[in-house]
């Protein structure tokens, strides 16, 4: 597409119709996109940027084969989940097959929030509980129900913390509360959770979910230490409550050695729900909750019916689709593998060298140090 303004006109435009909490890139000196491909990015002047910030573009921007897809799908049929269509099934399938076989069903959404609100929704439903235990530092999405539940924002804004949002410490053994030298950091992290449950239950109040990034990635690239989620996992279950994993950030293989992060802490610990998003249809707006039968079927109990315009329609799915065909045609996961152990070995020879390097992260050692970058 042409450009359509000078630069300086878009900034000003922006500036009189935007809402100015929306913030740009580099502010002091704005970049004005105009393509991308792959890798790179273009300006109005053409100038190519290696993009190392978008963490949706993920098998790349403008992939063809998933921009193919979305162009066939657009031209035969886009509408809405209440009518047959194949392409929902086929993606609830493929997607649950990449899950412990729990995690069977499938409610598709538009955005991480969305993703995380109908999450919360399930959970609230499943035995009519209402609080959530939420880590320090995490975030969870825009709407009311999740910046609520959001210490990364409602700190820094003038929210108060709600009385059924309770907060516990972030499990990073590096700068937190228990650390490396500590005899048990993932117990000492998990009788956190289970003190927050058994305080909350003695003032009469019930826990209804239990939510955290799979691993931890705006809030400080935190990965717990080993055995932490499922000793978590444990307390919340004995509590009636269920565990979130939002992978919306940190799932579809971007930790290399599994698919989804919680696959890192092993095949004994699998979430009640799982959320995801972001990288899911490469820059096209899908996003989805995958769950037990059991909590959906309590969901669906309640008589209420769930319908989405957009979530599960046949032109988002065919993206899906071919993002899952190209993450898989490409070995995207095992170039994660190879360029992350490429990088860690680089970083880890600079570490040896500056002390003002504290910790170097990598997630397929769990218990031990790592590295993993992400934007919000
Ligand atoms: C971990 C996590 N969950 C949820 C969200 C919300 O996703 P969205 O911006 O698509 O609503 C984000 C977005 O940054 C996120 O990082």
């Amino acid at each position: 597409m042409c450009e359509l303004y000078s630069k300086q006109d878009t900034l000003a435009l922006r500036e009189k119709h935007i809402g100015p909490s929306c913030k740009i890139f580099f502010a002091a000196d704005p970049i004005k996109i105009m393509r991308a491909r792959g890798q790179y990015m273009f300006d109005e002047k053409g100038e190519r940027y290696l993009d190392c910030i978008n963490n949706v573009a993920h098998v790349g921007h403008c992939h063809p084969e998933v921009v193919k897809a979305a162009a066939k799908q657009m031209e035969l049929l886009n509408t809405n989940s209440r009518f047959l269509h194949d392409n929902i099934i086929e993606f609830a399938k493929r997607l649950t097959a990449t899950l412990p076989q729990k995690l069977s069903v499938c409610y598709f959404t538009n955005s991480g929030s969305e993703a995380n609100d109908l999450a919360l929704r399930l959970a609230r439903q499943f035995r009519g509980h209402q609080d959530v235990i939420t880590l320090d530092h995490a975030y969870h999405g825009h709407l009311s129900s999740l910046i609520e539940i959001s210490p990364y924002k409602f700190q820094k804004g003038k929210d108060v913390k709600r009385e059924s949002v309770h907060v516990a410490p972030a499990p990073d053994t590096y700068r937190g509360k228990y650390r490396e030298d500590h005899e048990d950091p993932s117990t000492a992290y998990a009788d956190e959770v289970k003190k927050i449950i058994e305080e909350a239950q003695s003032s009469g109040r019930k826990i209804a979910a239990f939510i955290a990034e799979s691993m931890q990635s705006c809030g400080g690239q935190i990965i717990p230490p080993a055995g932490y989620f499922q000793k978590v996992a444990e307390h919340v279950h004995k509590a009636g409550a269920v565990f979130i994993a939002d992978e919306v950030q940190v799932g579809f293989g971007r930790v290399g050695r599994h698919f989804w992060s919680f696959q890192m802490y092993g095949e004994d610990f699998v979430p009640d729900i799982v959320t995801m998003g972001k990288p899911m249809g490469n820059g096209h707006p899908i996003s989805c909750v995958v769950t037990t039968k059991e909590i959906a079927e309590a969901f669906s109990s309640a008589g209420m019916e769930y319908f989405n315009t957009y979530g599960g329609n046949p032109v988002s799915c065919a993206v899906g689709l071919a993002v899952l065909d190209v993450i898989e045609k490409e070995n995207l996961q095992g170039n994660a593998v190879r360029v992350g152990d490429y990088l860690i070995e680089l970083l880890n020879e600079q570490k040896a060298k500056h002390p003002l390097i504290g910790d170097v992260r990598c997630v397929d050692q769990v218990s031990q140090t790592h590295l993993f970058s992400t934007a919000e």
